[in-house]
């Protein structure tokens, strides 16, 4: 009998090959065996199974789905109770799934192309995503209520290239308008940095929202700030949301005053110091955002295109020289700084923020699984969604238009 971990093992050099979309059709066919959304998946997952059974010479065993015990060594099984289906697409490590899952939710499709997101999408939630979505069989995904789509950034950011639409990256949107068109789902949500608003001077935007009123979409959108859910970090994005019959009402969503860093910090771990010369300003400031800019490092720091005297404010690509005190918020955790340079002084003292401190600036449970790769790690929660806000907007969706 072909056990889930034996599959598992066979899941790198799946990936190796390209050809991971097995994986997806098998783990997808297994988290779905209750209900008719199988049948998208079922004949190549059985074929791939089979294939197993004759690599590993094991016995056969059709009905799969009986033998393999997925709701026991995954911390997050889908519900029991199921109020309303969605897909996860550009499912980076899952920042949609958890709170959707908590509300009831059940994911019936996913698609993501990195390596090591889909390793730890798999170790997290039992299901391998589909890969790259510009060569999906649109056949294959299911119907279903929410699409959701956290699209790539890099061409919108402020801290990516800002090529918007001749980035190929940018075109993936109509990917996602594509499965929109197909399956007609009845509520989309998107997610994106808040320089979207700006992008092209706010054309980019008005393209995106322009197909979504073509496909019969009623849209609204508004930038949230992660720090408003409960975690204490100064993450604005930008979250647009569609409805064929309605118009959602941002206002009905429920904000709680900002917290600060401290309590969120670990303890009894071993810290990364500051070893190198810094500054702590003693005049420092407090920012309208709640982030106190307390010091920063002495490095002599990249200077081109900044002020004499003034590198130390410029922005994103100049945190790894900040540091911000625990008294208040951290500032947006960003995808590409992969050694993890966030500087906090805390009780004294310049130290690294740890990953589990990073993963819960971001409102990941702390039994979340995480990969052996540390830079992956930094890139992924810094790519991910902030989960708290994800379910307080999810929240009203479900209230106001499923
Ligand atoms: C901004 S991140 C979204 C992260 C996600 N919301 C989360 O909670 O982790 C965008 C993701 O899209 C993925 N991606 C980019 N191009 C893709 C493609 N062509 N097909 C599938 N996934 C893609 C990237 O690997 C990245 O993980």
């Amino acid at each position: 009998m072909v056990n889930y971990s034996t599959v598992k093992k066979n899941f790198k050099l799946e990936i190796e090959r390209g050809d991971n979309n097995n994986l997806a059709y098998l783990t997808h066919y297994l988290q779905n065996h209750k209900n008719r959304v199988s049948q998208h998946f079922k004949e190549p997952a059985i074929k791939y199974y089979t294939e197993l059974n004759e690599q590993f010479n094991c016995v056969f065993e059709p009905e799969i789905q009986q033998v393999l015990p997925l709701n026991f060594d995954i911390p997050f099984p889908p519900p029991e109770k199921i109020d309303f289906t969605f897909i996860d697409l550009f499912a980076g490590i899952g920042g949609f799934r958890i709170p959707m899952q908590e509300l009831k939710g059940k994911c019936v499709f996913t698609s993501e192309f990195n390596f090591y997101a889909q390793k730890s999408y798999e170790l997290n939630f039992g299901e391998v995503p589909f890969g790259d979505i510009t060569q999906l069989d649109l056949n294959v995904v299911p119907k279903h209520d929410i699409l959701v789509a956290g699209f790539p950034c890099q061409p919108f950011s402020i801290s990516g290239k800002m090529k918007g639409f001749e980035d190929t990256r940018g075109t993936l949107i109509h990917n996602v308008l594509q499965i929109i068109k197909k399956r007609e789902p009845k509520v989309v949500l998107l997610e994106n940095v808040k320089h979207l608003v700006h992008h092209d001077s706010g054309n980019t935007l008005k393209t995106i929202i322009k197909h979504l009123e073509d496909l019969g979409y009623i849209i609204s959108w508004k930038v949230l700030n992660a720090s408003d859910f409960g975690v204490p970090q100064n993450r604005e994005r930008i979250i647009i949301i569609g409805n064929k019959k309605k118009k959602f009402d941002f206002s009905k969503i429920v904000v709680q005053p900002k917290p600060i860093l401290k309590p969120f910090l670990e303890s009894g771990v071993e810290f990364e110091y500051l070893n190198e010369p810094y500054t702590i300003l003693e005049d420092y400031k407090v920012q309208d955002s709640g982030l106190i800019f307390i010091g920063h490092r002495n490095k002599k720091i990249r200077g081109a295109g900044v002020r004499p005297g003034t590198e130390h404010l410029s922005r994103v690509h100049k945190q790894p020289n900040r540091i911000y005190s625990s008294d208040g918020l951290h500032p947006a955790l960003p995808s590409q700084e992969t050694s993890g340079r966030f500087w906090i002084y805390n009780e004294g003292k310049v130290r690294k923020l740890t990953i589990n401190e990073c993963y819960r600036l971001m409102g990941f449970p702390d039994n979340f699984v995480k990969i052996n790769n540390t830079s992956e790690l930094y890139r992924q929660i810094g790519n991910s969604v902030c989960v708290p806000m994800v379910k307080e907007v999810v929240k009203q969706i479900k209230e106001q238009l499923l």
